[in-house]
């Protein structure tokens, strides 16, 4: 996608083909600043402090890990001791895990001497599917915008077609185009009238300060939301349909996606709304049934909920605290949204109700 007229991914490789060039999230949308990553604690940083976050970017910056692991060594020691580093540094998207055992099933056959070479041609392809993967959501998510689109004409409907999403599932999520987003830009993009009500996304805000900015620079009209407006704009037919993405999808259908998705799911199933989960094949984990009691929930540091990050006054970047001192504050960074709530899953396959017949119809190859 475009920053400034100029096309870039989130993950790309610098000119002399081994370091890991990424747009560190943590400093938009007030600062575009690009960061090297020279060597695999440098990928466990970035992902662990979410200067890349999403869970197919994830998964790519830990195959990218991987890579500047075995360019220092090359050992078998040296690729167990670098996938567990990254492994542990976030553990709810389930991307980052299968791009790991990707990798790792690449390089088990391949001498010591040649595993960097596989090793970044198997990040890069990892990193074209996830693209390709994209793309093609796009295309499937954006028919399904079109059908409702022609519904609300029929009903004598003159806005654009309302879409809901929360947190950021957009390009700065994936290597390009995102998952939820990806329809929106290729409806958008195709001339069809769209607007985004952008979800906040307490604690860390990815909605506002991610979400807003990427369809900014896109042209993508939008408006960023309290996360509690949700429920009301629905109750007022100012929303026709929610889009989120997905970090942990089970065989089953239930979606694990950033805090407070459960609670649009449940507002939007009051409201007879339609609430679709945009994901690659790569988010799905076909050995657990039940989101809710196999998906490990990351709890992240309170400190993201007691302060806040933003522009002062004289156009600094300033952290405050909001809460008052001494107390304490929860930070569960995920939750799960049982399969009955999702009206489908969009993939790169195409749609299917979320629910084990309906994955096995997209990937019967996984089906049991
Ligand atoms: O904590 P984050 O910012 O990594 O959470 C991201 C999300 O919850 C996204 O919705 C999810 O990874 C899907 S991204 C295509």
């Amino acid at each position: 996608m475009n920053v400034g007229g100029e096309a870039y991914r989130t993950i790309w490789l610098a000119e002399d083909r081994r370091t890991v060039e990424i747009i560190d999230q943590t400093r938009l949308p007030h600062e575009f600043v690009t960061l090297a990553l020279r060597d695999v604690n440098d990928a466990v940083q970035a992902i662990r402090s979410m200067q890349v976050r999403g869970a197919p970017l994830i998964g790519v910056t830990a195959a990218y890990g991987v890579c500047l692991a075995l360019t220092a060594d090359g050992s078998d020691g040296a690729l167990e001791v670098a996938c567990d580093a990254l492994f542990g540094s976030r553990p709810t998207a389930v991307n980052l895990s299968w791009a790991l055992q990707t990798m790792r099933k690449a390089l088990a056959e391949v001498p010591p001497s040649d595993r960097v070479t596989v090793a970044y041609e198997t990040a890069a392809k990892i990193a074209d599917e996830d693209v390709a993967s994209c793309r093609a959501i796009g295309e499937h998510g954006a028919e399904l915008f079109a059908d409702l689109i022609r519904n609300k004409e029929r009903e004598g409907g003159t806005e654009p077609l309302n879409i809901l999403t929360h947190c950021n599932a957009g390009w700065l999520a994936t290597v390009d185009y995102g998952t939820a987003l990806a329809p929106v830009y290729t409806a958008h993009d195709a001339g069809l009238a769209v607007h985004v009500w952008v979800d906040e996304t307490r604690p860390r805000n990815q909605g506002a300060a991610l979400t807003a900015w990427e369809l900014g620079q896109h042209g993508v009209p939008h408006t960023v939301i309290a996360d509690n407006a949700g429920g009301h704009l629905m109750q007022h037919g100012r929303v026709d349909v929610c889009v989120t993405g997905s970090d942990r999808t089970t065989g089953t259908g239930d979606v694990c996606n950033k805090i407070g998705t459960y609670l649009k799911a449940l507002a939007a199933h009051d409201n007879g709304l339609p609430f679709y989960v945009a994901l690659p094949h790569s988010t799905i984990d076909w050995s657990i049934s039940d989101g809710i009691a196999d998906i490990p929930i990351e709890e992240r540091d309170e400190r993201e909920v007691t302060h806040v990050s933003g522009l002062g006054e004289d156009g600094a970047v300033i952290t405050v605290r909001v809460t008052p001192r001494g107390s304490p504050a929860a930070n569960a960074a995920f939750d799960v949204t049982p399969a009955r709530l999702v009206t489908g899953l969009i993939t790169e396959r195409g749609v299917a109700p979320a629910s084990a017949e309906g994955l096995a119809g997209l990937y019967p190859e996984r089906a049991e």
